[in-house]
């Protein structure tokens, strides 16, 4: 007796035909199973987010309370845009009355009252442009950058203080006086100075781990509050 011939099904396979198990590296297959299990990324698919990385920002908010009022929001590393999510929420901003810019290198899906830059931060016109997107002067930047990984730890870590540098050094040149500047950094690796340059620019500089920030990772997050503003270069600018 001739066998009946073997039914193909959606997947391209025979049935019966037995699935071939991918070789994922032992580190990716330990990412995915961390990445599925994680109730951060269950939680941001529930409530609509599109990365875990919102309950970071919410969390540090709950306890320092920095979106509140803010009326204009710089998002620095924005990409795939939770944070731009909360700051467009939170501002109120429209298409017709954007109130929120974003920037990132990669590509990110348009968001309602968010003007996204696909541009390098470094870039010498992005602090013009991002300035010209948010319509006015901000009074919160928030930058969850981080360089991308090159495998050398030492490296990667010196490029996303760099990073972290220059989004304060851009802050401070923005912000409205009472702002807030809230940017990723790594624990132990923000540098003296840079901590002296914020502490005399803000009122109070804290560093925060949000328990949705992985305990395993040394990413934190520095957070400088209140603003207190710039002081007129010249006699000129001053009035006199
Ligand atoms: C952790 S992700 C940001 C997640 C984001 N906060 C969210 O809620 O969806 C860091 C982002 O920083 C971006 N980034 C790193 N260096 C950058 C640079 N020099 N200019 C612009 N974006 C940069 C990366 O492309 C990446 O998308």
């Amino acid at each position: 007796m001739t066998k009946a011939p073997i039914a193909g099904n959606r997947t391209g396979r025979k049935l019966g035909q037995k699935v071939k198990k991918t070789k994922l590296k032992a580190s990716s297959r330990r990412w995915l199973e961390r990445h599925i299990n994680d109730p951060y990324v269950q939680r941001a698919k529930l409530e609509g987010y599109r990365a875990r990385a919102a309950f970071k920002l919410l969390e540090i908010d709950e306890k320092h309370n920095i979106l509140k009022g803010a009326r204009r929001i710089i998002d620095l590393g924005a990409a795939p845009g939770s944070w731009s999510q909360i700051a467009a929420n939170v501002t109120g901003s429209t298409d017709a009355d954007v109130r929120v810019a974003a920037i990132d290198f990669l590509e990110m899906a348009p968001l309602p009252g968010v003007k996204i830059l696909q541009l390098d931060f470094l870039d010498p016109e992005a602090p013009a442009k991002l300035i010209e997107a948010v319509g006015g002067t901000p009074d919160l930047v928030i930058s969850d950058m981080a360089a991308p990984t090159t495998g050398h730890q030492k490296t990667d870590h010196l490029r996303t203080m760099h990073l972290c540098e220059v989004a304060a050094h851009f802050a401070i040149e923005v912000l409205a006086e009472g702002g807030h500047f809230l940017a990723k950094t790594f624990q132990g690796g923000t540098e003296r100075e840079l901590l002296t340059l914020l502490k005399q620019n803000f009122r109070q500089v804290v560093h925060v781990k949000p328990s949705a920030s992985r305990s395993e990772s040394v990413e934190m997050f520095l957070l400088a509050k209140g603003f207190k503003g710039r002081k007129p270069a010249t006699a000129e600018e001053a009035g006199d």
